[in-house]
């Protein structure tokens, strides 16, 4: 079922990465554009699979995002009922891919002190389960399947791509593809350290910043189940403008059209391998997404 869906991302060399060897690991050229297809297509065949839900159960999830897309197009072609807590800050194009796909949804007005939808998000989710019969919540948040939907792709596909790597770079938030990615690495036996990349203005690895963050995908308001789950060898936390300023490097040096936490990614990984004095090793970048979601709010404000 959805074999076809099933596809290896490639691996790009960098050339701006100096005295190392780097890597970028494009999962924008999933189906869907982004990382989460992986997890969407892997868990809900699983679970079909399985028996743990049938044609007749409704998926639910909070997202506003990739996870909102990849879930609404690959419940589509299973045959499944979509639900999907969204709320207002969602980009005009990742609801018009939501809807178009034909999935439901529910649209949360009101944000937390942070300037955050995600706990009112996951509250709504909680609701529902209580008020319909039949319902699976995806919950990318707390979900170990999704956890294992990383490690048996993309992070299978990293240790056997680059098994003589030497560090991973990856972007947290949910934390479902890092910890997934680090048990591939545990796995495998490719020995890669991990390295989580955080922006300013998440609370994952400081929980009282007061800093508001304006790139999405990364970075998040709370220190979910599957953060907790992710063993990694260590993190960098990076401001917006370094983010934004790696993104318009990459357009300029490498000709890579990237979505915003890639950028962060990147500046994590040249801040990272500068303060560790790293020379000659072999590096690995994930970058979630392509620049095409982020053209309207990011790329016409910052590059025009
Ligand atoms: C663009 C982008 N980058 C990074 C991430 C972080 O992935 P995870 O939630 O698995 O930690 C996400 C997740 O939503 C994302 O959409």
């Amino acid at each position: 079922m959805l074999e076809d869906f099933k596809i290896t991302t490639p691996l790009v060399k960098l050339a701006s990465f100096g005295e190392n060897d780097a890597y970028i690991k494009l999962e924008g050229s999933n189906l869907y554009g982004s990382a989460k297809d992986r997890a969407a297509i892997y868990v809900l065949t699983k679970l079909l699979d399985e028996g743990t839900i049938s044609r007749d159960t409704e998926i639910v999830e909070s997202s506003s995002g990739n996870m909102g897309v990849a879930l609404a197009a690959v419940g589509a072609r299973l045959g499944l009922k979509i639900t999907l807590m969204i709320d207002q800050s969602i980009s005009g194009l990742n609801e018009f891919l939501i809807r178009s796909f034909g999935a439901n949804t529910v649209k949360i007005t009101q944000a937390d002190e942070n300037g955050s939808y995600l706990k009112a998000r996951l509250q709504t989710v909680r609701e529902y389960l209580d008020s319909h019969e039949n319902v699976y919540w995806f919950n990318q948040y707390g979900n170990p399947l999704v956890i294992e939907a990383y490690r048996e792709t993309v992070g299978r596909e990293i240790a056997e791509q680059v098994p003589d790597a030497d560090y991973v770079f990856v972007a947290i938030s949910s934390g479902g593809t890092i910890a997934g990615i680090s048990q591939a690495v545990e796995k495998y036996g490719s020995g890669i350290k991990v390295v989580a990349v955080d922006l300013e203005g998440s609370k994952i690895f400081d929980p009282n910043t007061k800093a508001i963050k304006h790139l999405t995908g990364i970075g998040s308001s709370i220190r979910s189940d599957n953060v907790q789950r992710a063993v990694f060898d260590d993190h960098i936390v990076i401001d917006e403008p370094s983010s934004i300023q790696a993104l318009g490097d990459m357009l300029r040096d490498e000709q890579l059209f990237l979505g915003g936490s890639s950028g962060c990614v990147v500046a994590g990984a040249k801040r990272y391998v500068r303060e560790h004095g790293l020379q000659g090793k072999k590096l690995v970048l994930v970058s979630h997404d392509r620049g095409d979601r982020y053209y309207n709010n990011l790329y016409s404000k910052y590059f025009s």
